[in-house]
């Protein structure tokens, strides 16, 4: 029904080549209107400009309240300004989106996932009802870039992304060191635990726990951006410009930097490019895109939310993606990048060094990226990052392919009898490569909570932490858990290993398992298990398995009864009748 309103005109009333081949119906002649009286009450100069000019649709993800977002609706301001003197209308518009980091660890979460759902919605929503020709959009947090893309992918017209940019570093003086929103969360387990201090390094150590909570607090977010390590927004965004969906160097461009601005201006010029030469969202989204959107995450250590993404965006686009793509990929790819959360660089400190596209023309000439994709400049991925600069010799945040922190990919898929349908985890190999532990069961992250909160978890015994109930429809909307994690790295402790058929935030680390499926609500082995039940996590073998004979599981099951649904009107209770599994990007429009 989208080619339906396309039309089938290439020249224009002008008699140059169309580039306004959807609004075109609304605009030629006088058979809307009505259309045409809004939309020169709308701002349009002329009849000639309505009539040849193709309606660019610029969609941010702008709200207050979440340095990821705050500068968007800014951001499209520049792209407006930059399509219009380059005879475009520019329409600006926005989506709602959430924080991450603000609804952590609250119910608000719920409605994280669900958000990306929203977006592709109303990107989708207004470009179609619109008629709008192309469509840029300025995300900035997590769920914002494959939402953006979603949508971009169900519209189909010419399109590109600009990425809000990763946040600049903060700094600490009481601890005397650059610090970010996860250096919060694990000096809250620190916190917790009683073991908060300033560093024994001859300076000052007279502040107290809540003074030093208070400082981070206070300094690790300096002004607007994504959190800037490896974490989930600025992994998507890498990924996105490895597809070609971005301009070169957007996703490691800083939020404050000019350079922003600049790509700004610059989108101007490539989305007239792909009005010129039809390029679509469903060019640029195929399978050797998405193979070069792993290989990326692979060798940076991206977050494991990009696995769920991915599979969203793939199914939008009709791409097939499956979990066992992510295995492949990690077995070869090595993990090169010694970037936070397991690593110590940020984001910005890539953008110092030369930023995404140097690492990518690094991969290219490796020959583990494909640098002959298609992009939305009009050239290749080869071609966009040919003058680019080469990383430095003498840097030390990406290491060389020769030299890895690890030979393959921290991402590991994971099966056997816990997770008949797969469950993702994060390893970089720090942890070690297997984990066998009791478990202990906890519905709902909230439970887990209380006990870190009184300090119940002990040390010594080996102990796999089981978080359930907190799956895609069990959350409902697989609610990010960071809390539990970094907690448990603040605190020192090395005898635990956390599994969940919810999700981690891109900033967690440790021995970590994500996306268990078939999850808890549904009757998965995760809602079977039970406290003191073995549970062994093997990522040589790529294995998750409990130690319960075939008949105990069945017993069990027979015995199990469906949680009741908690939410059962709004936005949440629409989502889970809805929403598909993780292992099929938990997406809303796969009946
Ligand atoms: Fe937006 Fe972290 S809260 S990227």
């Amino acid at each position: 029904y989208l080619e339906f309103v396309r039309s089938s005109e290439t020249t224009g009333v002008d008699g140059k080549p169309m580039l306004n081949r959807y609004s075109t119906h609304l605009t030629r002649e006088h058979d809307f209107p009505g259309a045409q009286a809004m939309l020169f009450g709308a701002g349009v100069p002329d009849r000639q400009t309505m009539q040849t000019a193709p309606h660019v649709g610029i969609a941010s993800v702008w709200w207050e309240g979440n340095p990821c977002n705050m500068h968007l609706y800014d951001l499209g301001r520049e792209v407006k300004k930059a399509v219009t003197s380059r005879g475009m209308l520019a329409w600006q518009y926005n989506t709602i989106g959430v924080s991450d980091a603000i609804t952590m660890g609250n119910q608000g979460m719920r409605f994280s996932l669900q958000t990306r759902e929203i977006i592709a919605d109303s990107v989708e929503t207004v470009t179609c009802a619109q008629a709008h020709d192309a469509n840029i959009t300025i995300p900035g947090c997590d769920k914002n870039m494959p939402g953006c893309i979603m949508g971009m992918a169900r519209h189909n017209r010419p399109s590109l992304m600009i990425y809000g940019g990763t946040i600049d570093k903060g700094y600490s003086k009481t601890l005397r060191k650059p610090v970010n929103v996860a250096t919060c969360y694990e000096a809250f387990g620190a916190y917790q635990y009683n073991t908060l201090r300033q560093p024994d390094d001859g300076g000052d150590t007279s502040k107290t726990k809540d003074d030093i909570m208070d400082d981070l607090e206070k300094h690790a977010c300096p002004g607007a951006g994504a959190c800037g390590g490896m974490y989930t927004a600025n992994t998507m965004a890498t990924a996105i410009e490895t597809m070609g969906l971005s301009l070169p160097g957007s996703s490691s461009t800083p939020a404050t930097s000019p350079a922003k601005m600049r790509e700004c201006a610059k989108a101007a010029d490539a989305i007239k490019v792909c009005l010129e030469k039809e390029i679509t969202p469903k060019q640029l989204l195929t399978k050797k895109s998405f193979e070069n959107a792993l290989v990326i995450t692979m060798a940076l250590g991206g977050s494991t939310n990009a696995v769920l993404h991915f599979l969203a965006m793939a199914v939008t686009a009709g791409v097939e993606l499956t979990l066992d793509d992510f295995q492949r990929v990690s077995n070869k790819i090595p993990f090169i990048a010694d970037l936070a959360p397991s690593g110590k660089y940020l984001m910005a400190d890539l953008y110092e060094i030369g930023g995404v596209p140097s690492v990518q023309k690094l991969l290219i000439a490796a020959g583990l990226l494909d640098g002959s994709i298609p992009t939305v400049t009009g050239k290749t991925l080869a071609e966009n990052v040919a003058s680019w600069p080469s990383l430095p010799s003498d840097q030390v945040m990406i290491r060389s392919l020769s030299d890895p922190i690890k030979k393959s990919g921290h991402i590991q898929i994971l099966k056997g009898s816990f997770a008949p349908s797969g469950a993702v985890a994060k390893i970089t190999g720090k942890e070690g490569l297997k984990f066998t532990g009791k478990a202990r069961c906890f519905d709902k992250e909230v439970q887990l909570n209380e006990a870190l909160n009184r300090g119940e978890i002990p040390r010594g015994e080996n102990l796999v932490l089981i978080v359930r109930y907190e799956g895609p429809k069990g959350g409902p909307g697989m609610p990010e858990q960071l809390k539990a994690s970094a907690a448990i790295m603040g605190a020192g402790l090395t005898n635990i290993a956390l599994v969940t058929d919810g999700r981690y935030s891109g900033a967690s680390h440790g021995f970590i398992v994500g996306h268990v499926c078939p999850e808890a609500a549904v009757g998965g082995p995760i809602a079977l298990v039970k406290d003191g039940d073995e549970v062994t996590i093997d990522a040589e073998t790529n294995s998750i398995s409990v130690d319960v004979s075939v008949d105990e599981m069945e017993k069990r099951k027979a015995a199990w009864t469906p949680p009741r649904m908690v939410v059962t009107r709004g936005a949440l209770a629409k989502y889970a009748a809805l929403v598909s599994d993780a292992s099929h990007g938990a997406v809303t429009d796969l009946f």
